[in-house]
């Protein structure tokens, strides 16, 4: 949610806060803008998406220091005033977060006038009124923590120093990193790789002055730190479409490789699964897809463990009575380890409970708050829609399920597997998507498993695409939902478990008696003749890991409805991939 972008260095700044933001602008593309040091701050920025902003700027401009944002719109509709940098007094700034008590704060404020709706300007106001008072930035940013509630990254220039750059930063992302040009603040990694892969992380209230050539970070009590550096270990082709029409399209073809670079180093013992048999219950906690892939961890623990084993929305979670104890393991599922309702539920939690993360980006807030990280090693997942990280978490959890379980076969089932995957991604499922391009609604029906694949096919075609789709499990269509059958109506109904095919295929049919047209997606093992679908996709039998499979005509049906309704992709509508706002 927003992406920020701060460079101080020999180069021009331009061009460099411009290749940043686009990098980011996965993050949110509601609007964007950028602030530049001349002989004085500039500040300019455009509604809508990076490539409105690009047309504003003279990339030539003599300028070495800019801070950039690209905004994901919370407070204040996303139009040009709201839009990122604000400046009040001497504060020019960008702000990723949001500041929960800014209706408070702007009563203490009147001295200043308000130009945008947004808790970002007020929070500059704050600033400035402060740094008036006292003229050190650096001690008004370490008294924030007492004023603000709410959660903020924020890159900050001032009118009386415009040769550096100052930030800080709580329970938002924000990384330093450093290179033979200069210095850089950027809300993730990727950002900075076509200049370096040189970054320093920093934890919650660290306060960061950058200079062109010096990089200063204080703790909140104004000590120096001296902090590592990492290096990352990946390059800008990672992040690059290749030759691919968009990025999901490549993340979604990059599957086979990714689950098997997530699973090998268990599978060849480099690397040990977590022992889930000492629990007596289990809470796994995730929003999204990733809260989908919790979903199949449920089923595959419960079955193969026997644990009982919970799955929670965090944003529900979050607010709830938890019943957790010593014999409690909580998994938290993410793929950017940045998002705020799942990093709210494990710092309710981790002092209670054991704490294990599945998560995708090295290093990220979860991740460095987890007591054990298991990482999936997706890469850079840069299409807001998850694809592969999405099934690298479904491949951990089944490995979980399976290790502590003593499992047969593994290694015969994933080499399979992959092979598998290779052959099924070689087919083309644009004619279903060719079948439901012009619908307004769509149903995916499953049963257990098949559910859970129902719900991520579902949220799949609803967040790219824009049809209006919704996942049932099939049985329960007939309390309610069936109303909404009628002629014509497509029905995708996936039937993988042998033990509830036939059951299934009861509700199918009830479906087909009201008008449905059925789009029916089996295995090889369950696949016969029939007259109650009107589509078959037929897809190759796994014992262990049948679900990785199954996504992906689910995944690609998505992706080429979306293309043909002309949608955005990558880019999807509203949203905005790594949400780090509540
Ligand atoms: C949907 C999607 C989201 C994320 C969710 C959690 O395609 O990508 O539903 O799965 O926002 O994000 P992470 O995994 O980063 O915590």
């Amino acid at each position: 949610m927003c992406g920020i972008y701060c460079y101080v260095g020999k180069k021009k700044a331009i061009p460099i806060l411009i290749d940043g933001l686009t990098s980011l602008e996965y993050r949110g593309y509601d609007s964007a803008g950028i602030a530049y040091v001349t002989d004085k701050i500039n500040i300019i920025k455009e509604k809508g998406k990076l490539t409105n902003l690009i047309k504003l700027v003279d990339k030539n401009t003599d300028t070495y220091l800019g801070i950039g944002h690209t905004r994901w719109a919370t407070h204040g509709s996303p139009n040009k005033v709201n839009a990122h940098p604000h400046k009040q007094g001497s504060i020019t700034l960008v702000h990723n977060g949001i500041i929960e008590n800014y209706q408070e704060l702007k009563k203490l404020l009147t001295n200043y006038s308000l130009k945008s709706e947004t808790d970002t300007e007020v929070l500059a106001c704050l600033i400035d009124k402060l740094y008036q008072e006292n003229h050190n930035i650096i001690k008004v940013l370490s008294k924030l923590n007492e004023l603000i509630k709410g959660s903020y990254a924020l890159g900050i220039i001032l009118d009386d120093d415009l040769n550096s750059i100052y930030a800080i930063k709580k329970n938002s992302p924000l990384i330093i990193a450093k290179s033979d040009i200069g210095n850089f603040l950027a809300s993730d990694i990727p950002a900075i790789l076509k200049y370096t892969n040189q970054y320093i992380l920093l934890n919650d209230n660290e306060i960061v002055h950058l200079t062109k050539d010096k990089i200063t970070i204080y703790d909140k009590r104004l000590n120096v730190l001296n902090k590592d550096v990492y290096t990352y270990d990946g390059t800008i082709e990672d992040v690059s479409k290749q030759n691919y029409e968009h990025y999901m399209l490549k993340e979604i073809y990059e599957q086979p490789e990714v689950i098997k670079n997530t699973l090998l180093p268990f599978l060849n013992g480099d690397q040990k699964l977590p022992n889930i048999k000492k629990y007596k219950q289990i809470h796994i906690v995730a929003c999204g897809s990733a809260y989908h892939a919790g979903l199949i961890g449920k089923y595959l623990i419960e079955k193969y463990c026997h644990i009982e084993t919970k799955v929670e929305i965090a944003s529900e979670y979050r607010y709830q009575d938890n019943f957790i104890d010593k014999k409690t393991l909580v998994i938290f599922i993410s793929q950017s380890g940045e998002t705020a309702d799942t990093l709210a539920c494990l710092k309710k939690v981790k002092d209670i409970c054991d704490t294990i993360g599945i998560i995708n980006v090295f290093n990220s807030s979860i991740a460095r708050e987890v007591k054990e990280v298991i990482y999936t090693k997706a890469g850079c997942e840069i299409a807001v829609a998850t694809t592969k990280a999405y099934s690298c978490q479904v491949a951990i959890l089944s490995l979980i399920a399976y290790y502590n379980s003593k499992t047969e076969n593994i290694l015969n089932n994933f080499n399979k597997l992959i092979q598998d995957l290779n052959n099924l991604l070689k087919n083309d499922y644009s004619k279903i998507a060719d079948l439901i391009k012009m619908d307004e609604k769509v149903f995916y029906i499953g049963r257990g498993i098949d559910y859970t694949l129902a719900l991520e096919g579902s949220l799949k075609l609803k967040e790219i695409s824009y049809i209006n789709s919704v996942a049932y499990p099939a049985g329960e269509l007939k309390h309610g939902t069936i109303s909404l059958i009628e002629n014509d109506t497509k029905v995708i109904a996936i039937v993988t478990d042998k033990n509830l095919k036939d059951k299934t295929i009861s509700n199918i049919k009830e479906t087909k008696a009201r008008g449905a047209k059925v789009i029916y997606i089996t295995t090889t093992f369950l696949d016969e003749e029939s007259d109650f679908y009107d589509e078959k996709i037929v897809i190759p039998d796994n014992q262990l890991f049948q679900p990785l499979l199954t996504i992906i005509p689910i995944q690609l049906i998505a992706y080429h409805t979306a293309k043909l309704r002309g949608c955005d992709i990558d880019k999807p509508k509203n949203l905005a991939k790594s949400v780090t706002v509540e």
